[in-house]
């Protein structure tokens, strides 16, 4: 096995082990003001939402993970399937392995073959070259490509990329590729500094990513001889980025720490498109099969329609509208940063 199939192998079960269900992040600190007579009625089709003009049941996804190994080939083709029956969106995990590895291909196009019509989005690092960015989109017939930062990530990495400098590749691979193009974090959110640059250079759709819920600082640091843990607390909460992009009127998806459909209900509140889901359903497909992650994409589904005749909106695009407040902790990381 190459060394780049091994960490993808590594990340799976280290995503495992430092899986916790019942972790806090700043979802906790936030709240939504309910009416005490709303006057509506649960309805299924409240949820439904469309993105890129292809219809999806529910407004959450599967986030990007894996591909590049035999055993992410599996989940990728169990994912695939998932996405398919529930007809919800799914991301791919990064294919810059393919780069350097054609032979992988197939680990990512099952997950295509089992959602031949489905929302599915590519993704890759930022300094994957604009030809080789292009022919991952077109092998995976993608409707949009996510561009992954992920910085504290390499720092934590002692293989890891050493040179930051990513936006001119970033702009090569936007002008080699015709589908839209995301700009997502994998888990220590955006700066407002930040996103100025990219909406100032072109970039128009966005995937916060903050912290809350899986952290490569952590995963990665268990990997290394030298004691980095300390870069697990660089990140953004999502919340608090989530509230960057909604203030600067980006257009962005809420990730980051995603455990229950209360959560996605509120990255809805906060202005998400869609509201992704990576390592919570990963577990579910790891410890209850293909059923299991079915199942409880169902009961998600059916949750969410409850919550939103609960706080009174019969369609998802609505909830931005809800009065929401925050514990002071959080209010007070709020005035500070925004
Ligand atoms: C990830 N994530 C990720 N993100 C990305 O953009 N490209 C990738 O290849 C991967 N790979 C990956 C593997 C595994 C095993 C996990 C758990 C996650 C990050 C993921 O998309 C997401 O941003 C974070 O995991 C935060 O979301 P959760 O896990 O808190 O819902």
């Amino acid at each position: 096995m190459s060394k780049r199939s091994e960490r993808k192998e590594e990340h799976l079960a280290l995503a495992q082990m430092f899986f916790n269900k019942q972790k806090e992040n700043s979802f906790d600190q936030m709240h939504l003001l309910r009416p005490t007579l709303p006057e509506s009625k649960v309805d299924q089709a409240s949820i439904r939402t469309s993105f890129l003009g292809k219809e999806v049941s529910a407004p959450f996804f599967i986030e990007a993970m894996t591909g590049g190994s035999e055993k992410s080939k599996k989940i990728n083709r169990q994912l695939g399937s998932v996405a398919a029956k529930e007809n919800i969106a799914l991301a791919l995990g990064s294919a810059s392995i393919l780069v350097k590895e054609n032979e992988q291909l197939s680990s990512f196009t099952v997950a295509r073959e089992q959602d031949p019509d489905g929302l599915l989005f590519a993704n890759v690092n930022p300094l994957t070259p604009a030809s080789d960015a292009a022919k991952i989109v077109q092998e995976l017939q993608a409707d949009a490509l996510q561009i992954h930062l992920n910085v504290v990530q390499e720092a934590a990495m002692p293989e890891g990329e050493r040179d930051f400098c990513w936006l001119n590749n970033m702009l090569e691979i936007r002008q080699a590729v015709t589908v839209p193009i995301i700009i997502k974090e994998v888990g220590f959110g955006f700066d407002q500094a930040s996103l100025k640059k990219l909406k100032d250079a072109g970039f128009d759709l966005f995937d916060i990513g903050g912290m809350g819920g899986t952290n490569f600082a952590q995963i990665e640091n268990s990997r290394n001889q030298y004691n980095l843990s300390y870069l697990s607390s660089l990140g953004l909460p999502t919340v608090i980025t989530s509230l960057i992009a909604e203030k600067m009127q980006l257009d962005f998806f809420v990730s980051g720490g995603v455990r229950n459909p209360l959560d996605v209900l509120k990255g809805l509140a906060l202005g998400g498109k869609l509201v992704g889901i990576a390592n919570t359903f990963l577990q579910q497909l790891m410890q209850h099969d293909t059923e299991g992650l079915i199942e409880e994409i169902q009961e998600w589904k059916k949750e969410l329609a409850i919550l939103l005749a609960v706080f009174g909106k019969n369609d998802v695009n609505s909830l931005s509208s809800l009065k929401r407040y925050y514990d002071l902790p959080l209010k007070n990381q709020i005035d500070q940063i925004i």
